[in-house]
């Protein structure tokens, strides 16, 4: 049996159209943030992209990113996808536990959106350990974490936000968090936005 962890999981996903998450473009908050108050421009990480769109706004906005998933079909779509918008992104499909392996410090910044819900929780502490390494210090890790809630299954695994900060506390420094500044709708009350920046190491 597939589980989470495998690529063939979500490819299975992606080849039925049970591909509930996708949202046709960015995130609204991510497009109010970067419109009215963006990180520092830089070199940004999207694991998990999906199909990319929130990937593609960030490069349009001029941040040099690269999108990892590891399914291929996510991976072929987001291409097409900034071809035909004819934006300057890189998308690799690659399983992001590996990615310290090649890109350690690599990153100014980090964006994640239904990610970390995606993956096994049991991974959820190795996950905020592979964010903090592929990020330089003082480097930013913005998350809108979905869904916030106490129980049922997954994917998406369900989301606390004591669970998040007791996760980041150790190699990051919560900014800000909040609810969404624009949730989506069918899923407002479960977002958490959370700003965090990477600790110096001591
Ligand atoms: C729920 S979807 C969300 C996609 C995108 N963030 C969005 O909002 O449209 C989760 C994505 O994470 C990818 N994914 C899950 N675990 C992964 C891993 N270990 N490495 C790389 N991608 C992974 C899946 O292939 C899937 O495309």
């Amino acid at each position: 049996m597939t589980t989470v962890s495998a690529p063939e999981f979500w490819e299975t996903l992606y080849a039925d159209h049970r591909d509930g998450w996708e949202m046709g473009g960015p995130h609204p908050s991510l497009v109010h943030l970067v419109e009215t108050t963006p990180p520092p421009r830089g070199r940004v990480a999207v694991p998990g992209c999906g199909r990319g769109h929130d990937a593609r706004f960030l490069a349009r906005h001029g941040y040099e990113t690269v999108g990892f998933d590891f399914a291929r079909a996510a991976v072929e779509e987001a291409r097409q996808l900034a071809r035909r918008d004819g934006v300057a992104v890189t998308f690799e499909q690659r399983d992001l536990f590996t990615l310290p392996a090649e890109y350690t410090q690599a990153f100014d910044g980090v964006w994640e959106y239904t990610c970390f819900c995606a993956i096994d929780t049991r991974r959820r502490t190795e996950y905020v350990r592979v964010m903090a390494a592929i990020l330089k210090p003082g480097g930013w890790f913005w998350a809108c974490f979905f869904p916030i809630r106490t129980s049922g299954g997954g994917p998406p695994f369900p989301v606390a936000k004591p669970e998040v900060r007791r996760r980041l506390a150790g190699a990051f420094r919560i900014e800000r968090e909040g609810p969404p500044s624009r949730p989506v709708a069918a899923r407002a009350g479960q977002e958490w936005m959370v700003q965090a920046v990477k600790r110096a190491p001591a």
